[in-house]
């Protein structure tokens, strides 16, 4: 008999159902499968696309009907494919694997997410338990047109009490600036229970410091190089952990001294460079 970790180790073939065009560069896929719908906020998978590569997503929608989807970043050769491909094509997915994000009895919370970093909150925004929290989403990305989630996140507002603070670098949509900008300055306004983000290294490190200062709690979903997805070939590493394995969501105590945390990381030939 199959048990659930054979069957999570496994590729998958799925077939691809809606496909989102969020941005010029962005699209959001959709697909059915049991396991994936079974996943948690922060959680990824491995997306293979057969004949081209197979690359780490977050899980950007969690739908209890069985409905999955990643929100994928157009950017080098896996990614292109990815985006390319259409309502119908087959993909292989095998996970979810990772930690987690948790959420407690903490009642105001803010979320940060940069880029399609946002596509790993968005689960955690959606869930029921959400409703009864007062949240502060900060959403940033370069210019207007790669802002992705707004009419979703904005769909949620007579649910709940939600703040929705978008950024720009270029100013050409919200407040310019960094999403790590804008939480540093409601940092030192007010006090929130718990930071979830996920994001450029940078952006976390800043907000890392920042939440430390004011002995906020964070969670922080994290991305490097993966290409096992399972803690064996190393290309993760971040100081004493593999990000895969032991993440990709971590906390800010586990992050508290890891000099390389938003400075350097493992390109794909293995070597250490500057983020
Ligand atoms: C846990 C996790 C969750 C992720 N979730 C998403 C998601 O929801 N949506 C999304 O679009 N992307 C996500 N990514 C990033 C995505 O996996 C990479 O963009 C993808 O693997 C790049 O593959 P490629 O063949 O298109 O580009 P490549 O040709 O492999 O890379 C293009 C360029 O991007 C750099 N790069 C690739 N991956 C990373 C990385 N992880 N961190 C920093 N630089 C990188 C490479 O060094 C290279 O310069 C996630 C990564 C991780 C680890
Ligand atoms: S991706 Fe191989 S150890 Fe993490």
């Amino acid at each position: 008999m199959q048990n659930y970790d054979g069957i999570k180790h496994r590729p998958r073939i799925v077939r691809i159902g809606d496909v989102k065009e969020e941005t010029p560069t962005v699209k959001s896929i959709a697909f059915r499968d049991d396991q994936c719908s079974k996943g948690k906020p922060g959680q990824f998978v491995m997306i293979w696309i057969p004949g081209i590569d197979e690359v780490p997503m977050s899980l950007s929608l969690i739908g209890r009907d069985g409905a999955s989807g990643v929100t994928v970043r157009k950017r080098g050769e896996a990614t292109s494919a990815l985006c390319a491909k259409k309502t119908g094509d087959q993909i292989g997915v095998r996970g979810p694997y990772g930690t987690y994000f948790t959420v407690g009895k903490e009642a105001k919370l803010l979320l940060a997410g940069g880029g399609t970093g946002t596509a790993a909150l968005a689960p955690l925004i959606e869930m029921p338990i959400m409703r009864k929290k007062d949240l502060t989403i900060v959403t940033g990305s370069r210019t207007k047109t790669e802002l992705i989630y707004l009419d979703r996140f904005k769909a949620l507002h007579p649910l709940k009490m939600m703040r929705l603070v978008a950024t720009t670098d270029d100013g050409s949509y919200g407040i310019k600036g960094l999403a790590s900008s804008v939480v540093d300055i409601l940092l030192e306004k007010e006090k929130f229970d718990m930071i979830y983000a996920c994001g450029p290294e940078p952006m976390m490190k800043t907000i890392l410091d920042s939440a430390q200062k004011t002995s906020t709690p964070v969670q922080f979903s994290l991305e490097r190089i993966f290409k096992c997805g399972v803690g064996i070939c190393g290309s993760c590493s971040l100081g004493q952990y593999r990000v895969c394995r032991d993440g990709p969501v971590f906390s800010g105590d586990m992050l508290k001294g890891i000099s390389e945390f938003g400075k350097t990381r493992r390109d794909s030939a293995g070597r250490i460079v500057p983020i």
